[in-house]
């Protein structure tokens, strides 16, 4: 029986470059010959995947329910759990996943303002004990981030999806629930600062793997 795998996620606001640096996560594991599961929420399965095109298409005629949103982000991560996390875990493969529980607290919690507890009993509900490993938390300013996001759309273009569309309030508010969420939990949650050139960035990532998976193996 292999040992279980280990749990990473990478969370931050809009922009701050969570996807360029998941590649590097992944590839600094693969080069010390672990198997790694890349992956993203919402989503990271085929139905999973089609409930994050309800979260994020545009709000047309119908808005969706505050708590619709909650219910489908924790309906996505049941299907993703299910399918592709635990059973990753189980035969010892290493899953690093674009976005986590932390953003539901994040975005659901700080931005659209639904009690933590309430969140709480979903995760419980839904992951049974079963939650991140290690979360690198890519923090920096709003402002700064939502220049990458401009310039990302400018040079690949694409629409701003539902979060996109926010107010900066919004986003602050996101910002402030992430920071809690490492505050409360500094063993497993390592803060980088992103609004740095992605060299120091990728550096300080590296740093916290060095740190962190070393003191497992
Ligand atoms: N440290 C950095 N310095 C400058 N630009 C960066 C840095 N990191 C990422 N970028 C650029 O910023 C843009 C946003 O990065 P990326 O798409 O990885 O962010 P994200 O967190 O995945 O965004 P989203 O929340 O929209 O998924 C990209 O164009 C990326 O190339
Ligand atoms: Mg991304």
């Amino acid at each position: 029986m292999n040992e279980r795998g280990r749990f990473i996620t990478l969370e931050g606001g809009e922009g701050v470059g969570k996807s360029t640096n998941l590649a590097l996560v992944a590839d600094w594991l693969e080069a010390r010959g672990l198997e790694v599961i890349r992956t993203r929420e919402p989503g990271g399965t085929p139905r999973a995947e089609a409930i994050r095109t309800l979260l994020l298409d545009p709000d047309g005629e119908e808005p969706l329910d505050t708590d619709a949103e909650l219910l489908l982000v924790f309906a996505a991560r049941a299907q993703h759990l299910a399918r592709v996390i635990r059973p990753a875990l189980a035969r010892g493969a290493w899953v690093v996943c674009d976005r986590f529980t932390d953003a539901t607290f994040a975005y659901q919690g700080g931005g659209r303002g639904i009690e933590d507890a309430r969140i709480a009993e979903l995760e419980t509900f839904v992951q049974r004990g079963l939650g991140p490993d290690l979360t690198l938390l890519l923090d920096m300013p709003m402002a700064a981030a939502q220049q990458r996001l401009e310039g990302r759309l400018g040079r690949e273009g694409g629409e701003r999806d539902r979060f996109e569309r926010e107010r900066a309030s919004f986003f602050e508010a996101v910002r402030r629930a992430y920071l809690a969420r490492a505050a409360a939990a500094p063993g497993r949650v390592a803060v980088i600062d992103a609004s740095a050139d992605l060299p120091s960035v990728q550096a300080q990532l590296v740093r916290e793997l060095e740190a962190r998976v070393a003191a497992w193996q």
